[in-house]
């Protein structure tokens, strides 16, 4: 017996057929076990001979499995020290990071630029009621402003004869929407996505704006002025900036001017505050009474400016763009070629 087991404990190629070994040697029903309990049918001068060597046995087999499982772990230790091993000196692989889309940069830098100046972020829906696209900013129904704001207007079942949802061709609802929630006096930018069906190198379906809007009791067009002239110097990071505060007309202002700044273009190049080319870039003015009202507030007792600038435009000057459409190509050569990714 004590041959039998030690050689087969000796041959065990794993733990599970080391446990079986166990079972049948020194498990209850064991062969040991059983021939243990014939003792009890010997005479005494018997049993004292062969209780010893049987206790001996079982002693030497338990601890012959114990030393073969001990042998058996530090193998399957060896063996996956053998095959699972690691080369710490190799070069790490390089990951690339994410980065942020110049257009999101802009608009952080820009929201930055009037937070310092007191304005705080207010926000509006992309898909707006016609009301607050239009007529909350004095642009009724058959005002052709509406046609020439090429809108792109959402479906509605036949039958149904609400005015249709727009997705908002500016940023201006937010004004109506931050009056009425905040009251006067306010001090609000809103940036955000901007629709209009139009496309070519300097026009994309999708793009975006930040409206400002300040009111207060005697707010006037030379805050405007000082406000922007800020803002300009601190985006474009020049000491000398020139604007030009043109006439124009927008329903939602009165008077209403849009802004150039002077620029050159040379050799492809564009630099802010010299030579001899104006480039537009925003549309701004008095807030009109209707438009107040709109928004609750006592034309009696409040005035103030708004604006309107096209981020995706300042963002082409900032960073010399020539085309508006690479913004929105998901094209990473072209972000990495601007330094954009990473
Ligand atoms: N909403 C105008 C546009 O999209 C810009 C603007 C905003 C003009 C605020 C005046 C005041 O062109």
């Amino acid at each position: 017996l004590r041959d039998k087991y030690l050689g087969l404990i000796a041959d065990a190629a794993d733990e599970a057929a080391l446990e079986e070994l166990r079972v049948q040697a020194v498990g209850k029903k064991g062969e040991v076990s059983l021939q243990m309990r014939e003792l009890g049918k010997m005479s005494p001068e018997e049993r004292q001979v062969a209780g010893p060597k049987l206790n001996a046995l079982k002693d030497e087999i338990n601890s012959a499995l114990a030393a073969k499982k001990a042998a058996l772990e530090d193998a399957a230790l060896d063996e996956r020290l053998r095959t699972e091993w690691l080369d710490v000196t190799l070069p790490g692989r390089p990951r690339r990071a994410g980065t942020i889309h110049p257009i999101s940069q802009v608009s952080e830098e820009v929201t930055a630029i009037f937070a310092d100046m007191g304005f705080s972020v207010a926000e509006g829906p992309q898909i707006e009621s016609d009301w607050y696209n239009f007529d909350a900013l004095n642009i009724p129904s058959h005002h052709p402003a509406r046609a020439e704001m090429d809108t792109f207007y959402t479906h509605r079942e036949e039958g149904d004869n609400r005015p249709p949802h727009v997705l908002r061709t500016h940023t201006s609802p937010v004004q109506i929407r931050a009056m009425q929630a905040q009251g006067a006096p306010i001090r609000v930018i809103a940036p955000g996505r901007v629709y209009r069906a139009d496309y070519d190198q300097t026009h994309t379906p999708m793009f975006h704006q930040v409206e400002g809007l300040a009111i207060d009791r005697d707010i006037s067009m030379a805050n405007l002025k000082w406000c922007l002239e800020e803002f300009v110097k601190a985006f474009f990071e020049v000491d000398n900036v020139e604007l030009r505060f043109r006439a124009s007309h927008f329903p939602f202002t009165e008077p209403s001017a849009e802004v150039d700044i002077r620029c050159s273009w040379e050799g492809g190049t564009l630099k802010i505050g010299e030579g001899d080319d104006w480039l537009e870039i925003l549309g701004s003015g008095m807030v009109h009474p209707k438009v107040l009202e709109a928004g609750n507030i006592d034309p009696a007792e409040w005035q103030g400016f708004a604006f309107g600038v096209g981020i995706d435009r300042i963002a082409m000057l900032k960073y010399g763009i020539p085309d508006l459409r690479a913004f929105f190509d998901s094209d990473l050569r072209w972000l990495r070629h601007y330094g954009f990714a990473g």
